[in-house]
């Protein structure tokens, strides 16, 4: 029913991923995706806007129903409305919500998103940062886990675990049975988990398992339509809190960040509703395609590329050191006019790189083709097969 193949003008100077660099570059860095927002959150939005009167409203309500009734059609679990607090946005959450204990640091793991990262500092907390283990599959390609030695060692003077699951930027989808035995080490050594699960509806052939399914007792989970609906633009989100004397405490650092706004709510409301699930599961089936064609392009263009298997997320992680001497970034921001994301942001190397494959396959296939060309044409490379 929907078309991802469209081409649409995207070019705008206030576009942080189109306005940010010349016309000439592609842009597949910040995590935005380009294609039009879902339809039923711009109709959701049209309809408001007719009614011209913007005053303190209860939009929150409404869209407390509609979250609530989003975890059972999607995931089978009951949430009752007052396990719900709504937020101004993910990124505030995970810097307001590093304050849940006096320690001065939070745990997390890299590779992990930069946002993640950096936000507790701005509560000036510090991230102790355990890196995961790296394993080649038998397909050849990377996969990543938990380094429980390692994050043993590095919890102490730590109080909260932060995890993003789906893991951005390898597309990583924990199983039930890593969150387990993640809630296992949390309650040993008396962490918090906060649980970041924005991506979670995008995802191919897995199945997404709510943190706070697992550990009801102890967590915090965050979610929000910002990716999945592609409308970081409009910001909000919600934590899941079934634990009321934690669910106080967030609610009281909650309060901190002020309330998302009337037509975030609409948006938001729009988004977690079955108006929007027919099209997120045709965005799923391209996106799906994608992850394919990218994967089967990169090993036959760069057969000493390491990657990772991508199971969620429209990010790919590619670790590009047997092709490109120094910062992998640079040099194809240069000499291949893509611009990506550094590895080093998300405590990668410099390279790797993170390449954002939600955009229709012809810009794909473009970047692609250049990165090749830029590649091929030399300018300090290694060769393909050369060590690293
Ligand atoms: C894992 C993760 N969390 C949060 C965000 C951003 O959330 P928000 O826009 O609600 O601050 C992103 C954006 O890329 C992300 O990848």
């Amino acid at each position: 029913m929907y078309d991802f193949d469209k081409t649409i003008e995207l070019w705008d100077p206030l576009s942080h991923k189109w306005g940010s660099f010349p016309e000439d570059v592609i842009p597949m860095f910040v995590a935005v995706m380009d294609f039009e927002a879902t339809p039923a959150v711009c109709d959701a939005l049209n309809t408001r806007l007719k009614n011209r009167v913007f005053g303190y409203e209860r939009a929150g309500d409404q869209f407390l129903d509609t979250a609530s009734g989003w975890f059972k059609r999607v995931y089978g679990l009951d949430v009752p409305r007052d396990w719900l607090l709504p937020l101004t946005g993910i990124v505030p959450a995970l810097a307001a919500l590093a304050n849940l204990t006096p320690h001065a640091a939070v745990l997390t793991n890299t590779p992990n998103y930069v946002g993640l990262l950096r936000a507790p500092e701005y509560a000036g907390k510090k991230v102790i940062r355990s890196p995961l283990i790296t394993e080649r599959a038998p397909d050849g390609l990377l996969r990543y886990r938990l380094d429980y030695d390692d994050l043993k060692r590095r919890a102490a003077g730590t109080g909260v675990f932060y995890l993003t699951n789906p893991l951005n930027p390898v597309g990583k989808v924990f199983e039930r049975s890593e969150l387990e035995e993640l809630s296992r080490f949390a309650n040993e050594e008396r962490l918090i988990v906060l649980s970041d699960e924005i991506h979670c509806e995008l995802i191919y052939g897995k199945r997404h398992i709510p943190y706070f399914d697992v550990d009801p007792d102890n967590s915090i989970a965050l979610y929000a339509a910002g990716k999945i609906c592609n409308i970081a633009g409009l910001p909000h989100a919600f934590a899941v809190v079934p634990n009321p004397e934690l669910r106080e405490r967030v609610r009281r650092i909650a309060l901190t960040m002020g309330h998302p706004g009337t037509l975030e709510y609409v948006a938001a409301e729009a988004a977690f509703s079955a108006k929007s699930d027919e099209w997120k599961r045709e965005l799923n089936d391209y996106l799906a395609a994608n992850r394919d064609y990218l994967e089967s392009e990169l090993r036959r263009r760069f057969p000493d590329a390491d990657f990772p298997h991508t199971d969620a997320t429209y990010l790919q992680w590619i670790d590009f050191g047997r092709y490109i001497d120094g910062g992998a970034k640079q040099f194809l921001r240069e000499h291949a006019k893509v611009e990506l994301t550094d590895g080093v942001s998300f405590g990668g190397a410099e390279e790797h790189v993170r390449l954002n494959f939600g955009c229709p396959r012809f810009r794909l296939a473009e970047a692609l083709d250049r990165i090749e060309n830029a590649i091929n044409s030399g300018g300090g490379l290694r060769r393909t097969g050369a060590a690293p």
